[in-house]
């Protein structure tokens, strides 16, 4: 698709390259400090948190470790359902390890509170989340996210690894997609 027919697809830029580069920047130096002499494990959750988990994890001026995850939340319609089934494992043991779980964005919480829960199971020493975004307006449940970049408002946005079926993961903005192409 050219550059014009993607830009037609898309209504607001919420948040820009340069925003999100800063804010992870600043999130980067946090984590910096806050886990200052421990060993950091963090997982990504695959496909949407490559872009946050790469860019952020270049920002860190420490050692970590990186693993992924793969779940899929099922059930009817497209809204998650809470119902979690796991795609691809974490390769990594995590009993008394300090987990920092990258994503990128927390919806209505469903599935990153099952993630926790899941974790929890599994021994690790702290579990703490990232999340580049954050919907505030559509929360199931409240997740203790430690780390957050952006509360956006309740739409659905697209780039910067979000995807709207499998497309615009690539664009370096994070914006609102068209109700167009979906309705
Ligand atoms: P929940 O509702 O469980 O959402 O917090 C978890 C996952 O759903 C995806 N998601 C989105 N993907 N635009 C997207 O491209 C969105 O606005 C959006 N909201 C949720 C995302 O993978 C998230 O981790
Ligand atoms: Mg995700």
């Amino acid at each position: 698709m050219r550059a014009a027919d993607i830009a037609d697809q898309l209504s607001t830029v919420l948040v820009t390259e340069e925003e999100i580069q800063k804010k992870l920047l600043e999130l980067a130096q946090r984590v910096d400090a806050e886990y200052e002499g421990k060993d950091l494990l963090l997982v990504g959750v695959l496909k949407g948190a490559v872009m946050v988990m790469a860019d952020f994890a270049r920002h860190l001026q420490r050692d970590i470790t990186m693993d992924w995850m793969a779940v899929s939340s099922y059930g009817a319609g497209t809204k998650s359902s809470g119902v979690v089934q796991i795609r691809k494992d974490l390769d990594t043991d995590l009993h008394g390890k300090h987990v920092l779980i990258v994503e990128d964005i927390i919806d209505s919480g469903l599935t990153l509170s099952w993630l926790l829960e899941n974790f929890q199971s599994r021994g690790a020493e702290s579990i703490e989340v990232l999340a580049l975004l954050r919907k505030p307006d559509a929360a199931k449940v409240v997740i203790d996210c430690r780390y957050v970049g952006f509360d956006i408002p309740n739409e659905f946005v697209v780039g910067y690894g979000l995807d709207y079926a499998e497309r615009f993961r690539n664009l370096r903005d994070v914006a609102v997609l068209a109700p167009h192409v979906y309705s």
